[in-house]
């Protein structure tokens, strides 16, 4: 049985879904792939929490109800003010699993992968900047280093172009990779101007309060960069073209749907080019998708053209792909 310590950072919604997956699939883990998983310790921005060794996270967890802040629970337990770099090497674990949205992330990534740790994250800065060289400090050192939930969350286009279409040489992705304008225009096309729209979707907790990161188009670029990283080879967000849909009126909306077309944040990925912008499309395309899915649209030289649509939001969707990578660090760090 491979005994694999996991130290997670970020204890949101994310993090607490992720620690859910692995806490209560544990039986599941252990008779498929004879994983055991054992959560060393937790970090969010109120700091540190070292699990003692033994400790059942299910009680700590599920008992307590402790899936509120860390700090709601940490009196029980040591809690240490490391920042993230001295987390990660401070603690003994064989994965670090980064589900924060922090900005200078691939610091600590580098220097989990210098201590010999595999990271897994759903965290987009980090690839979306510095990917040569994270993926190059994990290939010189051959440990794992995963991001399938930083694009379309647990629905697999990472894996796919990595794992999947080895033979093919990739031509071209166009996707929608983005849920929370999709949510928008899809309002817009019902009649709400984009503030009523806007604020739908905030009230029903799919635009973030700050929703500029999803208007502006950089989550989609993030994600849009990432893609060329892995089809194409290395370019950082700086070089992407990328319009939001904070200009968008009804007027515009209304007039694409009299023409039988619907207005979506397309990203389109060619060698040596990342363009996220709002373009008309046709109904019947696969890029008109409702609300709560992603989209990408691949073409290959074998192939031809190859459609993988999902869930690209959503905590047990990001979960769903957060917890295959650790599942897949833990087979390959335990030789399974
Ligand atoms: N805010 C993103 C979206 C989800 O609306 O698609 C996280 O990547």
């Amino acid at each position: 049985m491979g005994e694999v310590r996991v130290s997670l950072f970020g204890f949101g919604n994310v993090g607490k879904a992720v620690a859910r997956v692995l806490v209560e699939k544990r039986n599941f883990f252990l008779e498929k792939y004879g994983l055991s998983f054992n959560v060393v310790s937790i970090s969010d921005t109120s700091g540190t929490v070292w699990l003692p060794e033994g400790v059942d996270l299910r009680e700590a967890l599920l008992v307590k109800e402790t899936f509120g802040r860390l700090s709601s629970w940490a009196n029980d337990y040591e809690v240490y003010n490391f920042t993230p770099v001295e987390a990660v090497k401070e603690i003994d674990a064989d994965i670090v699993v980064d589900v924060t949205n922090e900005g200078n992330a691939h610091e600590w990534h580098l220097t989990a992968l210098r201590e010999g740790k595999a990271v897994v994250t759903s965290n987009k800065p980090p690839l979306a900047f510095h990917y040569a060289e994270l993926t190059g400090e994990a290939e010189r050192r051959d440990i794992p280093y995963l991001f399938e939930a930083t694009v379309m969350a647990g629905t697999p286009i990472i894996g796919l172009l990595r794992e999947n279409l080895l033979g093919d040489t990739v031509e071209r992705i166009e996707a929608v990779l983005n849920a929370t304008t999709t949510f928008i225009l899809s309002r817009m096309e019902m009649g709400l101007d984009f503030e009523e729209a806007l604020k739908q979707a905030q009230s029903l907790g799919i635009a973030e309060r700050d929703p500029s990161g999803d208007i502006l188009g950089i989550d989609a670029g993030y994600k849009a960069t990432i893609l060329h990283c892995v089809a194409f080879g290395p370019k950082t967000f700086d070089e992407a073209r990328v319009k939001g849909i904070a200009e968008i009126t009804l007027g515009e909306v209304q007039r694409a749907k009299a023409k039988g077309k619907t207005i979506r944040l397309v990203g389109t990925v060619e060698r040596g080019s990342i363009t996220v912008e709002p373009k008309e499309v046709p109904l019947d395309s696969p890029l008109a998708v409702e609300s709560h899915e992603n989209v990408a649209v691949i073409w290959t030289d074998l192939l031809g053209k190859l459609v993988i649509k999902g869930a690209g939001a959503g905590l047990k969707e990001t979960a769903s792909g957060v917890v295959s990578d650790v599942i897949k660090a833990a087979l390959t760090l335990t030789g399974g």
